[in-house]
C-alpha cells in the first residue's frame, strides 16, 4: 500500500461556506472524495463575510499567522470548521480584507485592492501550515488567487526544511481570470524584481498572479480534455498560450464531477417533490411549481427552457440577446436565473415586463432557486463561447433536464449528441455560436419535444450518466504521486 498523500487544497470558494460560480461546488466535493481515498486532506479559505453568514460551526483556533505586506506586518487569525462533515477547513481571518460583502467585488466593481488580499492569503495559507505544523505534500492551488503560492514555495518557502518536500498543483478553472496587476505590486508582495521577466511574473508588463502559477507549479491541470488543448491556442488562451505552450508537458486535463450528495432529484431538498428516472411524476409537479411561481403561462406542449448562470460574455449572453425576439417567437416559456454585468441584467429586467407569461428573468444569485428551476424545466440552455467544464449541464442531466450546448471545452466532452434513430444520446450540441445555429437548433429540440417517447428516452439516458466525484480524485491521486516522484 502506498502511504497517503498530505494534501492542502488551497482555493478562494468553497461550498456551502463562498460561491459564485463551479470552483465552489469542485472546492465543495474534490477534497471530501481525496478523503475518502485515504489521504488527509485539508482546506483552506480567506474568512469572508458570508462564511459567517453560512451558520456552519466555525471556531477561532487562536492560532496566529503574520505575513509581511509591503513595509507592514499583516496578522491572521486561523478559524476551523468541517467540510462534508470530514475535511478540516481552514478560514484565515483578516477583517480588514475579507469582512465585506462580496468576495472579490461589488456592485462597483472589483476591489482595488484584490492584489493585496490575495497575495496576503497566498503567504498566509504557507504560514498556516508551520503553526498547524501540517506539512503538505501537495499543494493543490485554484485559480488566479492562489497563483503566489507555488511561486512563493519555489521562491523562499522551498528552501526553508519544512517544505523541503512539498510540491505544488496549480488548477485552471478558467483562463479568462487573470489577476492582472501593476508591477508596484511585486515589492509589496517582498518578491524580487529577478522574478519580472518574460520567463517568470510578467505579463505585458504587468505583475500576473496567474502567470505564477502557471509558471511556478509543479504540475498544471483544467477541468476538461478539450479545455486542456483548447488553451493551447490564440483563439482560447487569452495570451497566455505561448506560456501554456512552454509548460504543455506539466499540463493535464481532468474532468470535474457532480455532486449527486447536492444534485439529485431523488434527494434533492429543495425541490417540490422528488423523482427518478423510474418515477417521472415528481418532475411534472416541479414543473407546474414553477410555472405557478413566475406566472408562465403553459399548455401540455410549451417546454420550459431555463438558465442558470453567471451574467458574464463567457455565458453567450451576447447571443441571447442579439435573437431575443427570435427566441420569443418559439413555442417555448424561458426563465433565466443570473447576476453579472449590469447591461445584461438591465435587458432581461426590461424583457421581463415587455413578455410577462412567456419570459422571467431573476436576478441575484440564489441557490434554492437554481436547485428549482432546474428541476422544473425541460430544457437547459447553454450557448457558452468558451466552457472550461461547466457543472451545470451536468446537473441538468441528472434531473432530466435535457442540455442544449455550444460545443465547446467540458460541454462537448460532457453531452452526447441525441440521435433520433438509435435514440442513443444525452442532449443537442451546436458548433458555431451564432443565431441561426442556435434557432435551427432549437428548433429540432422543439420537435424532439413532441415526441414524447423519444424525450422521454433523452431525458432517462441523461439521469443515467455519472460523473462522479471519485473517478476524477482517482486521476488527482495519479498526478500527485506522478509530481511527487519527479
Ligand atoms: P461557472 O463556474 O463558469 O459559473 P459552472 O457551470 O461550472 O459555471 O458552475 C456554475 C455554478 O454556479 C452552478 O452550481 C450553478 O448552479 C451556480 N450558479 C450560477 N449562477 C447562479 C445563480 N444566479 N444563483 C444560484 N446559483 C448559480
Ligand atoms: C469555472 C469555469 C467552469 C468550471 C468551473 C469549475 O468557473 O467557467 O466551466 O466548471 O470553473 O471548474
Amino acid at each position: 500500500m502506498p502511504r497517503p498523500i498530505n494534501i492542502l487544497f488551497v482555493s478562494p470558494e468553497a461550498h456551502p461556506f463562498a460561491k459564485t460560480g463551479g470552483l465552489g461546488d469542485v472546492s465543495g466535493a474534490l477534497p471530501h472524495a481525496l478523503k475518502e481515498l485515504g489521504h488527509d486532506v485539508r482546506v483552506m479559505l480567506p474568512k469572508y463575510r458570508c462564511v459567517e453568514q453560512a451558520k456552519r460551526l466555525i471556531q477561532p483556533t487562536g492560532l496566529k499567522v503574520s505575513v509581511p505586506i509591503g513595509a507592514e506586518t499583516q496578522h491572521g487569525e486561523l478559524h476551523v470548521g468541517r467540510l462534508n462533515r470530514s475535511v478540516p477547513i481552514y478560514f484565515v481571518d483578516h477583517p480588514g480584507y475579507f469582512d465585506r460583502d462580496g468576495l472579490y467585488g461589488n456592485g462597483e466593481g472589483e476591489f482595488p485592492d484584490n492584489a493585496e488580499r490575495f497575495m496576503f492569503f497566498s503567504r498566509a495559507v504557507l504560514e498556516a501550515c508551520k503553526t498547524l505544523d501540517f506539512k503538505p505534500d501537495i499543494i493543490h492551488c485554484n485559480d488566479w488567487q492562489t497563483g503566489l503560492v507555488p511561486c512563493y514555495l519555489k521562491n523562499g518557502y522551498g528552501q526553508d526544511p519544512f517544505f523541503a518536500h512539498t510540491r505544488s498543483v496549480f488548477a485552471i478553472h478558467n483562463l479568462g481570470y487573470q489577476g492582472n496587476f501593476h508591477e508596484r505590486y511585486l515589492p509589496m508582495a517582498h518578491l524580487p524584481w529577478s522574478l519580472f521577466t518574460l520567463e517568470g511574473l510578467e505579463f505585458y508588463g504587468q505583475f500576473s498572479f496567474l502567470k505564477a502559477g502557471l509558471v511556478y507549479a509543479d504540475a498544471l491541470t483544467t477541468v476538461s480534455k478539450t479545455y486542456s488543448k483548447e488553451i493551447l491556442t490564440p483563439e482560447n488562451g487569452f495570451q497566455m498560450d505561448g506560456v501554456l505552450r512552454h509548460h504543455q508537458e506539466k499540463l493535464f486535463g481532468i474532468l470535474n464531477g457532480a455532486d449527486y450528495g447536492e444534485w439529485d432529484p431523488q434527494t434533492d431538498r429543495h425541490i417540490k417533490t422528488r423523482y427518478s428516472p423510474k418515477s417521472l411524476k415528481g418532475k411534472q409537479e416541479c414543473k407546474k411549481s414553477l410555472a405557478r411561481k413566475f406566472s408562465l403561462k403553459l399548455t401540455d406542449q410549451t417546454p420550459v427552457v431555463c438558465m442558470v448562470t453567471r451574467l458574464s460574455p463567457q455565458k453567450g449572453i451576447d447571443l441571447i440577446i442579439e435573437n431575443f425576439p427570435r427566441l420569443m417567437h418559439l413555442k417555448a416559456a424561458l426563465v433565466i436565473l443570473g447576476v453579472g454585468d449590469d447591461t445584461y441584467e438591465t435587458f432581461f429586467n426590461d424583457q421581463d415586463r415587455h413578455y410577462r407569461g412567456q419570459f422571467r428573468y431573476v436576478p441575484g444569485f440564489d441557490e434554492k432557486l437554481a436547485h428549482q428551476i432546474i428541476a422544473g424545466s425541460d430544457i437547459l440552455l447553454m450557448p457558452s463561447l468558451y466552457e472550461p467544464c461547466g457543472l451545470t449541464q451536468m446537473y441538468a442531466l441528472r434531473y432530466g433536464t435535457v442540455p442544449v450546448v455550444h460545443q465547446v471545452g467540458g460541454l462537448a466532452d460532457t453531452i452526447k449528441a441525441f440521435q433520433a434513430g438509435s435514440h442513443q444520446g444525452t442532449g443537442f450540441l451546436f458548433k458555431s455560436p451564432e443565431g441561426k445555429t442556435l434557432l435551427d437548433t432549437l428548433g429540432k429540440v422543439l420537435d424532439t419535444y413532441r415526441k414524447k417517447r423519444s424525450w422521454r428516452k433523452l431525458m432517462i439516458n441523461g439521469m443515467q450518466q455519472n460523473f462522479s466525484w471519485e473517478k476524477a480524485a482517482k486521476h488527482y491521486e495519479r498526478l500527485y504521486r506522478k509530481t511527487l516522484v519527479i
